[in-house]
C-alpha cells in the first residue's frame, strides 16, 4: 500500500507540509512526500500532444512525479492559499494531470485527500482542488482546511502596517465576515486605533501559528489518514473478490 503526499507550499516545514505528513503517517502505509518547490513542474502549455498517449511531452520533473502518482494507491495534495487560490506550484501540478484525463481517464477512482492552509480564503482553495481533481476522475475521500501563519506575523512591519492581512480581510473592506479576528484571537490583539487601510495598529501575541499546536486540526488529519487506509483496503478487497473464480 503506497500513499504519496504532494505539497504546493514553498515554505520550509510549513503547516501544509505538517498536515500532509500527519495524514500520510496515519495511513500506516508506505509513504513518500514530494515538495513541488524542490522540483521543476511547469504549467500545461495546451499543446494537446497528450491526447492520444496520456503522456505529457514537456521535459521536466512531471514525468518522474506522474509515475509516482500513477503507482500510488492514494495521494494527498496540499496547498497554501495565495491570492485566494492554490499556489502556482500546485496549480501547475494539477494542470499537468490533464495529460492523464484524455480518452482513458487514467486517474479514475484514484483515492485523494486535500489540504488547504490559509488565513481567510483556504476554503476556496480546498473547493477548487477538490473540483479539479474530481474532474480528472479522482475520488476525494477527505478534505481539510486549517488556519496558518499570516505573512504579517513574520514580515517585520506587520504590527503597524496599513495593509496588514487582518485589515485587508476585515468586514469593513471585504463586506464579508471572514473570521480572521476570531481565528487569530490568541495570536493577535487589534488595538482600538486600528483602521483598515488607513492605520494599522496591533500587537502580536505569537509570531507563528503551528497546526501542530491545534489538537482538533491534527485529529482531523489523523482521521483522514485512517479513512484513506480503510478506503484502500476496501478497494483492494473488492478487486480481489472480483478476481475470484470460485
Ligand atoms: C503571495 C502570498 C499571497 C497570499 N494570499 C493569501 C490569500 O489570498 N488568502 C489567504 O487566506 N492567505 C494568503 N496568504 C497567506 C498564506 O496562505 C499563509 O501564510 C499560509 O499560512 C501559508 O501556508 P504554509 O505555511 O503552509 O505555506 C498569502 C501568502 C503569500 C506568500
Amino acid at each position: 500500500m503506497k500513499v504519496l503526499g504532494v505539497s504546493g507550499s514553498p515554505t520550509e516545514n510549513s503547516n501544509t507540509d505538517a498536515l500532509i505528513n500527519a495524514i500520510l503517517d496515519a495511513t500506516g502505509a508506505e509513504t513518500e512526500f514530494v515538495k513541488l518547490s524542490e522540483i521543476n513542474v511547469g504549467p500545461c502549455i495546451a499543446c494537446m500532444k497528450c491526447v492520444q498517449t496520456n503522456e505529457c511531452v514537456l521535459n521536466d520533473h512531471f514525468k518522474w512525479l506522474s509515475k509516482k502518482v500513477m503507482e500510488a494507491d492514494a495521494i494527498v495534495v496540499g496547498s497554501p492559499t495565495y491570492y485566494g487560490a492554490a499556489s502556482a506550484f500546485m496549480k501547475a501540478f494539477i494542470e499537468r494531470l490533464y495529460s492523464k484525463r484524455h480518452v482513458k481517464l487514467l486517474m479514475r477512482g484514484k483515492i485523494v485527500a486535500t489540504v488547504a492552509v490559509g488565513v481567510a480564503a483556504e476554503k476556496m482553495v480546498a473547493e477548487w482542488m477538490g473540483n479539479a481533481l474530481r474532474a480528472g476522475g479522482m475520488e476525494i475521500v477527505g478534505s481539510m482546511t486549517a488556519k496558518g501563519t499570516p505573512c504579517c506575523f513574520v514580515c517585520g512591519p506587520g504590527e503597524t502596517c496599513n495593509y496588514t492581512v487582518w485589515n485587508a480581510y476585515s468586514k469593513e473592506l471585504t463586506g464579508m465576515e471572514l473570521g480572521v479576528e476570531e481565528a487569530y484571537k490568541g495570536y493577535l490583539e487589534l488595538l482600538p486605533d486600528n483602521k483598515p487601510y488607513a492605520h494599522g495598529s496591533a500587537k502580536f501575541l505569537k509570531s507563528y501559528r503551528s497546526v501542530k499546536d491545534e489538537l482538533l486540526v491534527m485529529a482531523e488529519a489523523q482521521r483522514i489518514g485512517k479513512l484513506i487506509k480503510e478506503r484502500i483496503e476496501n478497494s483492494k478487497m473488492i478487486a480481489g473478490d472480483s478476481k475470484c473464480k470460485c
